[in-house]
Formats: structure tokens, C-alpha cells, sequence
């Protein structure tokens, strides 16, 4: 006889609202994963801090797939007299944010759920708006990346007491190496701003 299915406190929390600390359990974001053939997750961590934790690396996850998308389409649509240099510096920057996309996902699945990865979950959960449907001129991509890179930034920041609060120095770590970036990759494309 099959055992009565273990209710999942998890899925009943609310979600937060996009861009907040969720209450701690509280997320459909990142939907927990898991069989009964599999041992349960163990690593020192519960699992209402895991989906909390999870919650806040998939935010950080739509917002950084978002803000590579947007670079990866400047970087094909630049216009003007900046061409070479913007084209280039746009391929490094979306080049790191592919990668780190990465290493997002595959923490959250370390925490025993799934990582968001369609275009319909991520235009749920980000915070950065959409790649502009018209390109823009080249000094206004920059200025879209400085607020991207920002925003990112700050959601980030925001999560990274909720993983130390869980002892989760690996994602506490991660988080704080993607504030760094996002931070450097700010300041130089706002100095492109400067006079
Ligand atoms: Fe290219």
C-alpha cells in the first residue's frame, strides 16, 4: 500500500512579493524537488531555510539571465561611433553573466529544488525589465546596464543575511561574489557616463 503523501508546509506558504525576503519558508518560486527513491537532503541546512534561500538564488537567477540577455542583444544591435569598444566590452559582460547563470541554477538544485529556466518563470520572478523592443542609442544601453547591474545587485545583497542566518556560507559566499561584479561592472559602465 502507497504511503500517504508527506504534506508539504513549503508549498503552502505565500510567496513574496518580487524583489523582497520572503518569509522564511515562503516561495513557489523554486519549486522543491525530490523522489521517495532518493534519500532525503541532508546537509545542515532545514528545509524551510533551503526554500527561502532557494527562493532568493532563483530571483537572483531571473535577474541575472534577464540582464544577459539584454547585454548579449546590445552587443548585436550597438550603433555609432563607440561600435568596437561597446560590442566588445558588452561580449565580456554578457559572457560573465552567461556563466554565472550556471553556478546559480546548480546551487539551488543543490538545495534540493528546481531552478527556474523559461522565459515565462523568469518574466514572473525578475526584477529587471525586459530587453527594450527597439534598440536603443549606445550611451542609453549603457545607462540601462548601470540600473540592470544595479538591481541585480541589491537583490542579491538583500538575500545574503537570509543564507547566513541558515549557515549557508557557499551561497552567502556566491552572493556576495555577485554583488562584487555587479557592483565593478556598474561603476565602469557609469564612468562611461561621466565627461
Ligand atoms: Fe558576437
Amino acid at each position: 500500500m502507497a504511503k500517504a503523501k508527506a504534506k508539504s508546509s513549503v508549498s503552502k506558504s505565500p510567496a513574496a512579493p518580487a524583489g523582497k525576503v520572503p518569509a522564511k519558508g515562503g516561495t513557489r518560486v523554486a519549486q522543491e524537488s525530490g523522489s521517495r527513491s532518493a534519500p532525503i537532503i541532508n546537509i545542515g541546512i532545514d528545509r524551510e531555510d533551503r526554500a527561502a534561500i532557494a527562493e532568493g538564488l532563483s530571483r537572483v537567477l531571473a535577474d541575472t539571465y534577464t540582464l544577459y540577455l539584454t547585454t548579449h542583444n546590445f552587443h548585436w544591435n550597438v550603433t555609432g561611433p563607440h561600435f568596437n569598444s561597446l560590442h566588445a566590452m558588452f561580449m565580456q559582460q554578457y559572457t560573465e553573466l552567461w556563466g554565472a547563470t550556471d553556478v546559480l541554477a546548480e546551487r539551488i538544485r543543490a538545495l534540493g529544488h528546481y531552478a527556474p529556466g523559461s522565459y515565462a518563470e523568469f518574466g514572473k520572478i525578475a526584477t529587471v525589465p525586459d530587453v527594450p523592443q527597439q534598440p536603443p542609442k549606445a550611451m542609453e544601453m549603457v545607462r540601462i546596464l548601470v540600473k540592470g547591474h544595479e538591481t541585480v545587485s541589491r537583490i542579491a545583497r538583500e538575500f545574503i543575511p537570509v543564507a547566513e542566518q541558515a549557515a549557508d556560507a557557499p551561497t552567502a559566499d556566491m552572493l556576495t561574489a555577485r554583488c562584487t561584479v555587479h557592483d565593478q561592472t556598474a561603476w565602469m559602465l557609469r564612468s562611461l557616463l561621466e565627461d
